[in-house]
Order: C-alpha cells, then structure tokens, then sequence
C-alpha cells in the first residue's frame, strides 16, 4: 500500500490503464470511440463487482456508484436471483389491491431498522417522489391537526432534493432552478444557509458551538420571520450530496434545528436520498448524530419525516422510500387518517424484493463497519495524497461518501470560473486517462460558482481499492491543474 502511494503520478501513469494502452482512439468521447448511445456517451456492456466495462475500451473502476446508487458493487447474484424470483410469483401488484409479502417485510425491517421511531412507510421509485410525498404528507398533517396556515417550507441554500416541481422548489441548486422559474412556488419555500463550515466559519478558529449558534439564529429569525404558526417543516440533508459535494452538518447542528423545529412545532423533514442507507457509515444517517441532552450513543437525531433511495435497493430496482415518524404515524392510527397520495407502481413489489435483498445482504455481511473502516482510511489518504495541493480548498465527508473542492487560491478560498469547468475536467481526465469514475459538481462556493468531485464507492469496497481509487484520483487531478 505505501509503496504505490509513494509513486510519482508519473510513474502511476505507468501502472495504471491509460490511453496509450491501444484501445482508446477519440480523445472528444469519455471512454471510447463515440457509440450510438445518447450525447456521444459510450456503450455499457456489462458491470460487475467495481468495475464498469464499455463495450470499446477497458474497464473502469467505479467510485461513485453512477449517482451514489451502486453500494454492493455491480451484477451481484443473490440480489438477481431474488428480484426473478419475485418477478416468478407475481411481477405487479396494484397496492389499492393487495398486500404483498415483500413489501411488508422490508417495512418492517425499515421500521426496525430505526427502533421503531419511524412507524410507517412508502415505497416508491426515486428520490424526487419520496421528498414530494415528504412535503404533501407535511401539509396534510397539519390540516388533520387543525393548523391549516402551516403552509411554509424552511429549506437551505446548497441544496438539491429532486427534480419534479415540489422537489425542486425546497431544492436551492442555482443551475437545476434557474430555467424553471415560471413553475416553481418560491412564496412556500424559504432559504436559509446551508451548514458549510469551510465556506461558512467567520474564522477558522470559530468554534463549533459559535458557528452552530449563529445558524440557529438564523433559523429562529426565518421562523419569526414567517411566523412560526405557519411553518409546516424544514426539509434538509444531514450530509449535503451533489450540490456542494459531500458536506457534513456541524457536529450539534441537527440536534440544534431538531430542537427549534420541536418548539415551534414544526416538521423536521431530512433528506437522506444520497447520504442514507448506509453510506455515511450508519444506516441512516440521523443515527450518527447526537440529540441535544441525549445519552451517549443515543438513537440520534430522529427526523420527522425522511426520504431514502439510492442505496436503497443499490440500483438494482428504482426504489425510494417515505419513512414517517411518529408524531404523524400517531395521528394517522389513531385517527384513521389517509394520505391522499399514490402512484400507479408505489409499493411495487418487484422494487421491494429488490431493496429488501440488498438491505439484507449490508447486515448480513457487515458492511456497514466496511463503512467505516475503509472511509477512515479514503479520508486519510484523501488528506495526505491531496490536502496540500494548491488547488484543493477542502476535503470533507463521512463513511464513504467523500468530496473535493477546488480553488483557484488555497488562502481566500476563491473558485474558479464556472466556465473553466474544472471538476468536469477532473472527472474527465480521471475515467478517461485513469480509468475511475468519479462524480462531479459545480455550486458548492455559491450562486453556481465552486467544483468539486465526489468519491462513493460501493460498501463492499477493499482497502486495496480504496488505496487504487485515490491514486487514481490523485493524478487526475494533477494533470488537469498541471494543464490549467
Ligand atoms: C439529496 C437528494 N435528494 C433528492 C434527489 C432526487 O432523487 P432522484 O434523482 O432519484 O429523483 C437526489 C438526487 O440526486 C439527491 O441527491
């Protein structure tokens, strides 16, 4: 291990596939020759374990799951295997119609899975549909409960929570919004800032505790703002995804909007699409935080409602999840209370089968210690291979979920120009010079100005690849600032 992270990204190139090797011939496509798929992108012929192989060209060493979804690593038999054998019994059923056996026992293990603070769920197929259900399942709450000007939504700039209109509305992506002015409700969904202590800290000794309390200050004014009688929730990611790349939350910064949401009597709604299920090093990743007086190693922070998807089912179906806590959950049995809300293929069994086979293969093997282990050691060898390049601003994440920022200047933090492109540069010269596919973004500085990559490699990742990956990373990213 140390001795090929003590190699030269010269000699790396050496030992690591790269365009020479022959089978490389347009240097304007990404991996290939350009095919017939869509925008020029190259054929897929097959992916297995952590590997993706394009039908022209050798294979690339997947570290990001395509969007964060592929957590077991690609073409895995059993959960194959258990999403035919569903599809042998029954391929659909309509859930206005039947239970299905899948579908009860991944609720229930989902259920389980949070000790029983979240009591209900919904399957669905992505992430956008499980934050809209989250938002209308809101508002409807407090129309059974009486508060019918509950009506307003808190959510953060630096934000991305889905692509459909609700979605996007709570959503604070600059780019994603803009051409969708005309269709959005901005006069429901009010901003305050994201929690970004390297952007964020008025000075790099603030404490953690000062920081937090200046954005809980924050948070209270656009409460009293709005008034707090009308706020139905605040929608937020505990560790922020693909619109700054990774960025985890102060430590006491749930626990403290948790508390703010409880007094005014508002929902805390996370958005755990890309961070949950795993990827942060605990199942959800509320679980890795500490409530405010809480015992040690208590539950966590528990939200309200939450969202999951991804590495759900890991891409083996498109599935999504509502998990509703039980301030909502109570009202609703008690009550008799149903959300008016559906779609055709909600509860779709095939979806279930395949999210209930992945979720049982991640305990049954382990993998979330995986996790942790294998994240320490990418965050260690992020920090010594890249934390003094002149051009990485910030190196940030939790379990294996991990982003790089780049700058123009090291000391003001200043971004380069959107135009320049650079994390696609580095995202590009990274699969096609070095054969790794990493995720990239720009926003993370603010209004569209910022770049970063995003490392999220699959659970059942080693420490041999690990090692790999960010070798791999490393001298892409020396290329590309060695060519700017
Ligand atoms: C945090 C977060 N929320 C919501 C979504 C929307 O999910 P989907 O693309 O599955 O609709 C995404 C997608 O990237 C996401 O990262």
């Amino acid at each position: 291990m140390g001795q090929l992270l003590s190699i030269s990204p010269k000699s790396a190139r050496r030992v690591l596939p790269h365009k020479s090797e022959g089978d490389i011939t347009d240097s304007t496509s990404d991996l290939g020759p350009p095919q017939t798929g869509l925008n020029g992108l190259p054929r897929l012929k097959k992916a297995r374990g952590h590997y993706w192989y394009p039908a022209n060209g050798p294979k690339i060493l997947d570290a990001c799951g395509g969007a964060g979804v592929a957590c077991l690593g690609h073409g895995r038999q059993d959960i194959i295997r258990a999403v035919n054998a569903q599809m042998s019994s029954y391929t659909y059923a309509s859930y206005a119609h039947f239970k299905t056996s899948p579908v009860q026992e991944l609720s229930d293990w989902l259920i389980k899975s949070t000790e029983h603070k979240m009591q209900k769920v919904y399957i669905m197929s992505s992430g956008s549909e499980a934050i809209e259900a989250a938002l209308k399942l809101a508002i409807e709450y407090f129309l059974w409960t009486g508060q019918p000007a509950r009506t307003n939504f808190i959510a953060r700039e630096g934000s991305y929570h889905g692509t459909t209109l609700g979605a996007l509305s709570a959503s604070g992506h600059v780019v994603r919004r803009a051409p969708f002015h005309a269709l959005l409700v901005p006069e429901r969904f009010h901003r305050v800032s994201a929690c970004n202590p390297y952007r964020q800290r008025l000075t790099s000794n603030e404490s953690d505790a000062a920081f937090v309390a200046r954005k809980v200050a924050e948070l209270e004014a656009a409460f009293a703002r709005l008034g707090p009688e009308t706020v139905a929730g605040v929608v937020l990611e505990p560790v922020v995804g693909a619109a700054l790349g990774c960025v985890p939350a102060a430590p006491g910064y749930l626990a403290a909007v948790k508390a703010v949401c409880d007094r005014h009597g508002a929902l805390l709604i996370l958005d755990e699409v890309m961070c949950g299920m795993g990827r942060t090093g605990t199942l959800h990743a509320w679980q890795g935080e500490r409530e405010e007086e809480g015992p040690e190693g208590g539950v966590g922070v528990v939200p309200d409602l939450q969202a999951v998807a991804k590495g759900f089912a890991g891409g083996y179906q498109p599935a999504s999840a509502l998990l509703v806590g039980g301030k909502v959950a109570g009202v609703m049995e008690r009550e008799g209370k149903v959300f008016t809300h559906g779609h055709t293929y909600q509860n779709h069994p095939v979806v279930a089968a395949a999210a209930l086979a992945v979720q049982k293969a991640v305990e049954r093997e382990g993998l979330l210690a995986n996790v942790r282990v294998q994240g320490r050691l990418l965050e260690r060898l992020l920090r010594e291979r890249l934390g003094a390049h002149p051009n990485v601003g910030d190196i940030r994440g939790k379990g294996l979920f991990w982003g790089v920022e780049f700058v123009r200047d090291k000391a003001t933090k200043e971004p380069f120009e959107p135009g320049l492109g650079v994390a696609e540069r580095v995202q590009k010269a990274a699969v096609r010079e070095f054969k790794v596919l990493v995720y990239h973004g720009q926003g993370c500085a603010g209004g569209g100005r910022g770049d970063h990559i995003m490392i999220m490699p699959a659970y059942t990742i080693s420490s041999k690849l690990v090692v790999e990956i960010v070798e791999r990373v490393v001298c892409a990213v020396d290329e590309v600032f060695r060519a700017l």
